[in-house]
């Protein structure tokens, strides 16, 4: 491989611009980061016919079963094979912070302090919000859990931006066309994608990286179901508590074995003012294996049809560069920095590694798809985002835009979890409901049921409270404070950005009030599931064997101080020409610039629905039409 050392080029701070040199590689199209929103997006180019380079700070870990079985996920997302640690606020009162009740600390001699009582000299981190820097982002150790966005998280593009092709009717195309569907009879619905062909030809029982998966056409997503025939036992604790939610929720009591079946990506009028269970939908094929843009890129690199996809791993792209001449900036290419672990929220990381920079050029666009903290981390870098943090750090401006890492928004996480007195049994279930008093007809709750816990992130996460755990875990819909930023550190592109997710700023009382309402709901099922589950002792929020030994306000204290994230979205938006704190337009443009864009979760104004991987998904394939159908133009 050849390479073009730029040391003294960077020496001279002089970086920002392409360097004038036939040894520097060239492709069509460079991407950056192959999560959900980019690696999908470098695929589908390639595919059509155009050289592009897809850039990944990490390595391929999709042969490692940690990550191919979809069951591990809990490994997976302690695995520093491909961890990046980001420590986050929730809000700008430090003590409001320390109140977490996983709030890390880092002790003298090196080890983490998790918890309220640090020792003395313990230094405080924030609040752990793992990403994976892995071929494939955090597709590879998330839980794989797949749910439409609300059709108005669509449709809000259309009114910022007049462009009419993202209306919700319009965007169940591009569900079609990712996923290849194993729970629905294949043709049985026009609303599902069905013919993604892969074939796992040595993946299922080889761990080396020689793994090879054929793709053709589209269809790349495997999704599927799991079995839920639990759900007849009419005994069984764990079915008393999802008949008492059928009640409370105005569902047929007598059909939950139905019901739990229903399909989640369905395509039903007014689907989001229905309270209905759903069979949870991941991303995985018929063994539970794993599917994933990880999988998608694979097999374009190894289909006999020979796609001119480049991937290069463990590289870190510190900035994109401009050419200067003409009066708009014109991206033509990026920086990187090469070697494992340089950035330095991997916690395999030594702070003063440091690799040998080199570039490539873009001959038509480059694509920053880094996620919700790097995207917004790199355009900064590059000389966009607001001029006087620019400036604060000494990084010249290419172009102000102010929007660039605002805006961070995310679905507030909590749980209601409990001992149950013997173990309460059955499987996962999905529920999507309206809580009583909630402002609009619209549903506002994600709940998944069953028998594990989950609160959270941490380092060693979660906490193991035997057989007898049972948890309703609750997403909230419909955010919309919003007032989260990604902003940088320092101009070290090694650096983490510092990221503040200001929870409950705006419409605060509102959206804890909402949680308050789902928690009593399901407490209220759970107790009315009579002595084939009680007593539960609850561990929050609302601690104790008292239903409702709580009053609401101080559920909403306690759900204020511990809730969590991990759908982080937004900080570079899609947004009307009138805003100044668009970052981008309707086809993922950045604006004030020529041949950059943004394609990736932080790219929705607002987060989607509940679960935010497959609707990026569906974003990148849109994305990758928009780009297509342009370069077919010139
Ligand atoms: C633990 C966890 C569990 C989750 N579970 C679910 C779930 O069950 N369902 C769901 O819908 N969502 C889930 N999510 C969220 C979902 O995974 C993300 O929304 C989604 O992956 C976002 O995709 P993305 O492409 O925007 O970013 P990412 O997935 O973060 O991908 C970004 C990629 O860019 C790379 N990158 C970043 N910076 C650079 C750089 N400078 N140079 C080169 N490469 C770079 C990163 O290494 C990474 O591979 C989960 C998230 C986490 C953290
Ligand atoms: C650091 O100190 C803590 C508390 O005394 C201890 O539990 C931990 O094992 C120590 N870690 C190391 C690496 O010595
Ligand atoms: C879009 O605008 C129309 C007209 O102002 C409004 O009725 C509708 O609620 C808006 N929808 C969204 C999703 O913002
Ligand atoms: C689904 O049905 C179509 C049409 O009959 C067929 O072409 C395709 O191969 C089938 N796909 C799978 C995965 O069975
Ligand atoms: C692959 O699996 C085999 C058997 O399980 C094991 O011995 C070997 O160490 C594994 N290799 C890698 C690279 O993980
Ligand atoms: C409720 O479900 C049962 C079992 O499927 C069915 O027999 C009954 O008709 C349903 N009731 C209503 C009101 O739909
Ligand atoms: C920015 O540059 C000025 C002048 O060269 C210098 O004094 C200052 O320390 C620099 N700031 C940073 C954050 O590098
Ligand atoms: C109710 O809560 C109080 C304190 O908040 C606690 O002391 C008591 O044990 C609880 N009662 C039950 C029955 O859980």
């Amino acid at each position: 491989m050849r390479q073009y050392l730029l040391s003294a080029l960077l020496a001279s701070a002089a970086g920002t611009v392409l360097a004038d040199d036939p040894a520097v590689e060239s492709y069509d199209y460079i991407v950056v980061g192959s999560g959900p929103g980019g690696g999908p997006l470098a695929s589908d180019l390639a595919r059509a016919g155009y050289s592009t380079l897809l850039i990944e700070a990490g390595d391929d870990q999709g042969s490692n079963k940690v990550y191919s079985e979809l069951n591990n996920f809990n490994t997976a997302g302690n695995d520093e094979r491909s961890l990046w640690n980001f420590w986050v606020k929730h809000s700008d009162d430090p003590e409001r912070e320390r109140k977490f009740e996983h709030y890390v600390y880092r002790q003298e001699n090196g080890s983490y302090y998790i918890g309220l009582d640090p020792p003395a000299g313990a230094k405080p981190l924030g609040i752990q919000y793992p990403r994976a820097g892995t071929l494939g982002g955090c597709a590879m150790h998330n839980a794989g859990v797949c749910s439409l966005a609300q059709d108005d998280d669509w449709n809000i593009i259309v009114n910022k931006t007049g462009d009419t092709s993202w209306e919700a009717p319009k965007m169940r195309k591009y569900l079609i066309q990712v996923e290849k569907n194993l729970y629905v009879t294949n043709g049985s619905t026009p609303d599902h994608g069905f013919n993604g062909e892969f074939h796992y030809s040595s993946l299922a029982q080889s761990n080396d990286s020689d793994g090879k998966a054929y793709v053709s056409g589209t269809g790349f997503l495997s999704i599927d179901t799991s079995d839920a025939r639990w759900a007849r036992q009419k005994n069984m604790p764990a079915v008393k508590i999802l008949q008492e939610m059928a009640k409370l929720t105005g569902q047929n009591e007598s059909d939950v074995a139905n019901l739990v079946t229903k399909d989640i990506l369905g395509n039903y009028p007014n689907k989001d003012e229905q309270s209905s269970f759903y069979a949870m939908a991941q991303h995985m094929d018929a063994l539970g294996r794993r599917s994933s843009p990880n999988t998608y890129i694979r097999a374009t690199l190894n289909d006999p049809a020979k796609y001119p996809l480049t991937v290069k791993l463990n590289s870190l792209v510190t900035k994109v560069l401009f050419s200067k001449e003409g009066e708009t900036p014109v991206a033509t290419g990026v920086e990187v920095m090469q070697g494992k672990s340089v950035y330095r929220a991997d916690p395999r990381n030594k702070p003063d590694t440091k690799g040998p920079l080199v570039q490539y050029k873009a001959k038509k666009e480059v694509i920053v798809s880094g996620g919700t903290f790097n995207s917004p981390q790199i355009l900064k870098l590059s000389g966009i985002g607001p001029a006087d943090e620019l400036k604060k750090f000494n990084i010249t401006v290419v172009k102000d835009l102010p929007g660039v890492g605002e805006n961070l928004d995310d679905n507030y996480e909590g749980s209601l979890l409990a001992l149950g007195k013997s173990p309460v049994g059955g499987g996962f279930i999905t529920m999507l409901y309206r809580t009583p008093n909630a402002p609009t007809k619209k549903r506002n709750i994600f709940t998944w049921c069953g028998p594990f816990s989950f609160e959270g992130f941490w380092p060693g996460f979660p906490t193991d409270y035997g057989q007898n755990e049972y948890e309703c875990a609750m997403v909230k819909i419909g955010t919309t404070s919003r007032a989260g930023y990604v902003r940088l550190t320092s101009a070290d592109p090694r650096d983490p950005p510092d990221i503040n997710f200001r929870f409950f700023e705006k419409n605060g009382e509102q959206d804890l009030q909402e949680f308050v309402d789902s928690a009593n709901l399901l407490r209220k099922a759970w107790q009315a599931a009579g002595d084939a589950v009680l007593p539960f002792n609850e561990k929050h929020p609302c601690p104790g064997t008292g239903a409702g030994n709580c009053t609401d306000a101080e559920q909403r204290e306690m759900i204020k101080t511990q809730a969590y994230s991990h759908h982080a979205t937004s900080t570079c938006a899609i947004g009307g020409d009138d805003d100044k704190m668009a970052v981008l337009d309707s086809r993922f443009r950045v604006r004030g610039v020529k041949g950059l864009r943004v394609v990736d979760a932080s790219s929705f104004p607002v987060v989607p629905g509940a679960f935010p991987v497959l609707p990026t998904m569906m974003l990148s394939a849109k994305a990758a039409e928009v780009i297509i159908a342009e370069a077919g133009k010139v």
